[in-house]
């Protein structure tokens, strides 16, 4: 099968096309995905998983259709069924023409959006829900700071901070996207170009960080005094992973900060299709790029103010195109 690998090392990766890698095969109740499009977050090349899996497969975004059963699969999913997926992060391997996915971690996809659309969807989504949900424990009425607000989770952090809990969101982000903020629901947007920024936002609850370095630090003076920061952005702050607190909370020492890696949840995704269906959602702008293109898709998703959300596509389905041919 064809795959994208990620060979070298973290310090000099080279994204490579691979034509002849073999097809996985579904143990005990795992599920074999055809993929017709893959989702591309740059910043994996960073991540160390992609280095320790022999396969040196990357991706863990995927829409397609299901090919295969383990012998103990005995979920609701189909043969042939058009599903989309987020396998876990220490895993991976989504960008192949062949995925295995674990039941869990796999849903039906949204029936109103192409794969290619779908493919760019469930890191997003379930970043942004995960943060503000769980980790955030996102109330109604809270004032919401999304940073990095029209990047990809950004993007699902607006609308799910509005939508699942009726959130006062403060949206930061270049002036050229403040139109499509306030149409997905922010009430308030900034632009972090401006170096005021910080001193028009007060007394947020709860500040969730998709951008990371100067603007987490900066986000610390915009949080109440019992509020919550919850970051997401790469690099990951000092203190991430168990490495003790940060330093701002001596000047702070009632907010609560942490940093998270996504978990898989497919009942979530499916909640997320729902709305994409009914049209409450709206979906990300993406940028496709055929497989033979795969080093410029890398090149270009590694670009942090580009428009839309980097796609690869492994297969043609109907109605599908490439925006690079
Ligand atoms: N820990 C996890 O589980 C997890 C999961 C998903 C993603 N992530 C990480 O989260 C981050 C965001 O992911 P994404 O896919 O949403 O990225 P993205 O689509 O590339 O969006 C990044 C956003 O950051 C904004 N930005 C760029 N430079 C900035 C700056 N100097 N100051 C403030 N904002 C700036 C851009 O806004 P403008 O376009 O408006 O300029 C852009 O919309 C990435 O680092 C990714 O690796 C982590």
């Amino acid at each position: 099968m064809k795959a994208i690998q990620i060979l070298g090392d973290i310090s000099s990766p080279k994204v490579n096309t691979n034509y002849s890698m073999p097809e996985p095969t579904p143990r005990n109740s795992e599920v074999l995905v055809r993929v017709h499009a893959a989702g591309v977050t740059g910043d994996e090349i960073l991540w160390p998983e992609p280095y320790a899996a022999p396969s040196r497969i990357p991706g863990h975004d995927i829409s397609g259709v299901i090919s295969a059963f383990g012998p103990d699969y005995s979920g609701p999913l189909k043969h042939g069924q058009e599903v989309y997926a987020m396998i876990a992060a220490d895993r991976g391997e989504g960008q192949a023409d062949y995925v295995i996915c674990l039941a869990d971690e796999v849903t039906p996809k949204p029936t109103s959006i192409s794969h290619e659309e779908a493919a760019a969807l469930p890191i997003p989504i379930l970043t942004a829900w995960e943060g503000l949900i769980d980790h955030g424990a996102l109330k109604a009425g809270m004032r919401v700071l999304v940073t990095g607000a029209s990047g990809a989770v950004g993007t699902f952090a607006v609308q799910f901070a509005t939508q699942l809990a009726g959130a006062h969101v403060i949206a930061l982000a270049s002036s050229k996207n403040h139109e499509l903020l306030r149409q997905l629901g922010a009430h308030e947007v900034l632009d972090y170009n401006a170096s005021s920024w910080k001193s028009q936002v007060t007394d947020v609850d709860l500040v969730f960080d998709t951008v990371g370095g100067d603007v987490l630090i900066k986000s610390w003076e915009t949080v109440k005094d019992d509020g919550a920061i919850v970051t997401v952005g790469d690099p990951a702050p000092s203190w991430a992973f168990g490495r003790g607190r940060a330093v701002e909370s001596i000047d702070h020492p009632k907010v609560r900060h942490m940093h998270f890696i996504l978990t898989p949840n497919a009942e979530r995704m499916q909640q997320a299709s729902d709305m994409i269906d009914a049209g409450t959602v709206k979906v990300l702008a993406v940028e496709t790029f055929p497989f033979h293109k795969a080093e410029e898709a890398w090149a270009f998703a590694r670009q942090r103010s580009r428009n839309g959300k980097v796609v690869i596509k492994f297969a043609e389905a109907e109605n599908s195109q490439s925006s690079h041919k």
